[in-house]
C-alpha cells in the first residue's frame, strides 16, 4: 500500500505491506501497522502540524487521478448533487472538498482517527466550505445510525483494514456487514484498493453486492508480468 499516485509504482511508506505469506492467498497479507489506528492517528498528527505551519494538505492516496476517476463516474452517471455520500476512512477530507466544489451538498466523511478528522475540518474550514459532515466513527464499530446513503466511498481504507495485526480476516467480514448497512439498496460502494485485485474484490464483496463497472486504472509491465496497479471498482447493493 503507497501513498503513490495510480502510475507511480511503489515506494512510501507501505511497500512492504504489499508482500503476502509463504503461501499465496486472499487471507495471508503480512500484518502492518498500516492496520492500526496507532499509525494512522500518527500520520494525521504530523500533516495536521504541517498544515498548520505551512498549509499542506498532505498526502492524496493514489494520487489525484484517483479522485478524478471517481468523479467522472458520479458525472458519466449523473448522481444527483443532493445524493447522500459517505466516504469511509476520508483522510485528510480532500476527495470530499472536491465533491463539495462540485456542488455536492450532502456529504459525510467518516475517519477513526480523531487527528484525521481535525485535519479535514481544518482544511474545509479553510476552504470556506459549508455542508460537509465530518465525524470520527470506526467504520467497524459504526456508533450512531449512519445509514441510507447513496454512494459510498474507499479510497485505501479496506486496505488498511486488511493490514490488521489483530485477525484482519474477521475485520474485513464486519467492513463488508457495516457497508450493507449503511449503503441503501441499489446504492454505490466506489473501492480503489492497491493491495487486492478486481477478482479478490469480487471476491470479498461476494455476498449482498454486485459489480456494477471496473473503472479503468494505469497498467504497469515489469519482468515479464502485467498488471494494473491499483484495482478501482463500483459495486452496486442488490
Ligand atoms: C490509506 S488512508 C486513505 C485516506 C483517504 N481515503 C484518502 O484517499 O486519502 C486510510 C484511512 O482509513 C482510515 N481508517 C482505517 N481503518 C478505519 C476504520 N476502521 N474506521 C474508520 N477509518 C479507518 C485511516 O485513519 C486513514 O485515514
Amino acid at each position: 500500500m503507497s501513498a503513490g499516485a495510480d502510475g507511480g509504482g511503489g515506494g512510501g511508506a507501505g511497500t512492504e505491506a504489499r508482500s503476502r505469506g509463504a503461501s499465496p492467498g486472499a487471507d495471508d497479507f503480512v500484518p502492518s501497522a498500516l492496520g492500526t489506528r496507532e499509525h494512522w492517528d500518527a500520520v494525521y498528527e504530523r500533516e495536521l502540524q504541517t498544515f498548520q505551519e505551512c498549509g499542506d494538505t498532505g498526502e492524496i492516496w493514489f494520487g489525484e487521478e484517483s479522485m478524478n476517476r471517481l468523479i467522472r463516474w458520479m458525472q458519466k452517471h449523473k448522481i444527483p448533487l443532493d445524493a447522500s455520500v459517505l466516504d469511509i476512512g476520508t483522510g485528510n477530507g480532500v476527495f470530499l472538498v472536491e465533491l463539495a466544489k462540485l456542488g455536492f451538498s450532502n456529504i459525510t466523511g467518516i475517519d477513526y482517527s480523531p487527528s484525521a478528522i481535525q485535519l479535514s475540518g481544518s482544511i474545509i474550514e479553510k476552504e470556506g466550505l459549508s455542508n460537509i459532515k465530518l465525524k470520527v466513527e470506526d467504520f467497524l464499530n459504526l456508533s450512531t445510525k449512519l445509514t441510507g446513503f447513496h454512494i459510498c466511498i474507499d479510497k485505501g481504507t479496506f486496505d488498511a483494514i486488511s493490514l490488521n495485526p489483530d485477525n484482519a480476516l474477521e475485520k474485513r467480514k464486519q467492513y463488508v456487514k457495516s457497508l450493507s448497512r449503511v449503503l441503501k439498496v441499489k446504492g454505490f460502494f466506489l473501492i480503489t484498493s492497491c493491495n487486492w485485485t478486481k477478482e479478490e474484490l469480487l471476491n470479498e464483496f461476494s455476498e449482498g453486492f454486485q459489480l456494477f463497472e471496473e473503472l479503468p486504472t494505469p497498467k504497469f509491465s515489469f519482468g515479464g508480468r502485467s498488471g494494473n496497479s491499483v484495482a478501482a471498482l463500483v459495486f452496486q447493493k442488490t
